[in-house]
């Protein structure tokens, strides 16, 4: 979609004129350069009982060469930029090519900038389809392309805000399509081969693949030993952007599972939904759409990613329950659960964060189905060793509406998982209580102390119940499928500082 700016000029294919209740009359400028029936058609369209400006109400006026769509709001001060930017999807997700591919959107008397702004993204984000598998329609009618209107006091500053909304949702899209490809498609160096690629062009990006062979060299056998049954190799991918900006200085450091598709292993799932499991790499999509965002958003700041890619299969050469893994920190696991994979590789992923001087260290991963048990679809999990950290990110999280919700971090589950008989850790808890805990405990015995003090500053977000998208789920900036989870908030989040 190409997005721009104006003034009241352009009348579009499409028109849409969301207003607030109580809208009887149409506000100055909506109707600005229609033809004169048109604009009596419309202004009829507002006087008329069957419009009142309540939140859900639409109205659409066939004139002769424009669609003008009318949108309730509701109460203009109970307007958020949540609802502001739902509306917005829910509205583009309506419109249909057949009258045109030009939208106008009139924000005139009562709006806001920052709900001006909601209500553009919500359409960007909507934006999407994946649909590189399917027959192309005969009769492609061509990209959207959308200009937002407001009046001229505000266009410069809506201006810039909608060119960073834009740049943060290429990193949002590419999240839902390295998301939504299937296994057979994107394996751990296929992950790999599309990150190097991604950096080739870009002189302020580093992409360093370590191989299979770099892996055992480097002793990082939670990542081996959880990929080693599949035919396509483990891999880690480091992306660093302006890596030689202050060298000196702390930078985040942000982690993803990137298990390209988890069967359980030997342990293996049973055959329902298991289709979804290709999604068990979300995680690592984030992180990939996360620099892409920062890139496109021309960020100066340092930042390190990790993904830790796997493939978790079944086969004569797939690891066992029972078996004990030595991991890249030293301590030792003892597998309980081949399933139990994500924290075996990010054991591997978190313990190197350790090692790149990092201000703090944020894991993204669809680790446990526990998480969705407890907060459905509606908040990733937000685990943390640092009260600061944690605010920051429930706060970056309740302002793009990516809500992380806090968990517990508590002893009793550290416990659980560091009493194996035979070996440091355990992969799987003692019972089926507090799941999301039990992995969080157990991750957070691979976060470094600095210097022999107090641990590095760490967040998990166990995005298992807000990657994906499968049935009638609420997140509507996305229609099916990935949904770039975690980028515009971790985006926020690194760029406010
Ligand atoms: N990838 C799954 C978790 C998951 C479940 C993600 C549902 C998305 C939707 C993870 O690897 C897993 O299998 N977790 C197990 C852990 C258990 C064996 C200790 C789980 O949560 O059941
Ligand atoms: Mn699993
Ligand atoms: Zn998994």
């Amino acid at each position: 979609m190409k997005v721009t700016t104006s003034g009241f000029l352009d009348t579009g294919d499409i028109m849409i004129i969301p207003v607030f209740e109580g809208s009887n009359k149409a506000p100055n400028n909506a109707t600005t350069n229609l033809s004169r029936s048109a604009s009596i058609s419309v202004k009829s369209a507002f006087a008329s009982d069957s419009f009142t400006g309540k939140a859900e109400e639409s109205l659409s006026v066939w004139t002769k060469n424009c669609q003008v769509i009318i949108i309730g709001m509701g109460k203009k001060d109970d307007l958020t930029t949540k609802k502001s930017r739902d509306t917005g999807a829910k509205c583009f997700a309506s419109l249909s090519k057949n009258h045109g591919t030009k939208i106008v959107v009139r924000y005139t008397s009562g709006w806001k900038i920052n709900n001006m702004i909601a209500f553009t993204e919500g359409m960007i984000l909507r934006d999407y389809v994946f649909d590189k598998y399917q027959k192309k329609e005969e009769d492609d009618k061509g990209p959207w392309s959308l200009i937002g209107q407001t009046a001229e006091r505000y266009e410069s500053a809506f201006r810039s805000a909608i060119e960073n909304v834009y740049s943060v949702a290429t990193g949002v899209h590419l999240a839902r399509d390295l998301g939504n490809e299937p296994a057979n498609k994107l394996y751990p160096e296929e992950f790999g081969r599309r990150a190097l690629e991604w950096a080739k062009d870009k002189s302020n990006v580093e992409v360093e693949v370590w191989d299979y062979n770099r892996l055992k060299k480097e002793g990082m056998y939670g990542l081996i030993e959880v990929g080693k049954g599949s035919i396509h190799k483990p891999c880690m991918v480091f992306f660093r952007l302006n890596p030689n900006f202050d060298i000196e200085a702390e930078v985040p450091c942000i982690v993803g599972k990137g298990i390209t598709f988890d069967s359980g292993g030997i342990s293996i799932k049973g055959s329902a939904g298991m289709d979804e499991m290709k999604l068990d790499m979300h995680g690592s999509a984030t992180v990939f759409g996360l620099f892409q965002a920062l890139y496109a958003t021309g960020y100066t700041g340092r930042v390190n990613g990790i993904t830790c890619m796997a493939e978790n299969m079944p086969s004569a050469e797939a690891y066992r329950p029972g078996d004990v893994i030595n991991t890249y920190s030293g301590k030792t696991i003892e597998v309980l659960n081949t399933d139990a994979e994500g924290r075996n590789v990010l054991a591997d992923g978190l313990w190197k964060a350790g090692e790149l001087n990092p201000s703090y260290i944020i894991d993204l991963a669809t680790l446990t189905g526990s998480v969705v048990v407890a907060l459905g679809h509606e908040a990733t999990g937000l685990f943390s060793n640092n009260k600061l950290l944690s605010q920051k990110i429930q706060n970056v999280g309740d302002e793009v509406d990516e809500i992380s919700w806090p968990l517990p971090l508590l002893p009793a589950f550290e416990k659980q998982m560091t009493s194996s008989k035979i070996a440091d850790l355990r992969n799987q808890g003692k019972g089926r209580w507090g799941g999301a805990s039990q992995a969080a405990g157990f991750l957070k015995q691979f976060v470094q102390e600095r210097e022999g003090k107090s641990q590095i500053p760490w967040a998990h977000l166990d995005i298992a119940g807000t990657a994906g998208i499968w049935g009638g789920e609420t997140n509507v900036t996305v229609s099916h499928g990935a949904t770039g989870v975690q980028v515009r908030a971790l985006h926020l989040l690194i760029t406010q500082g």
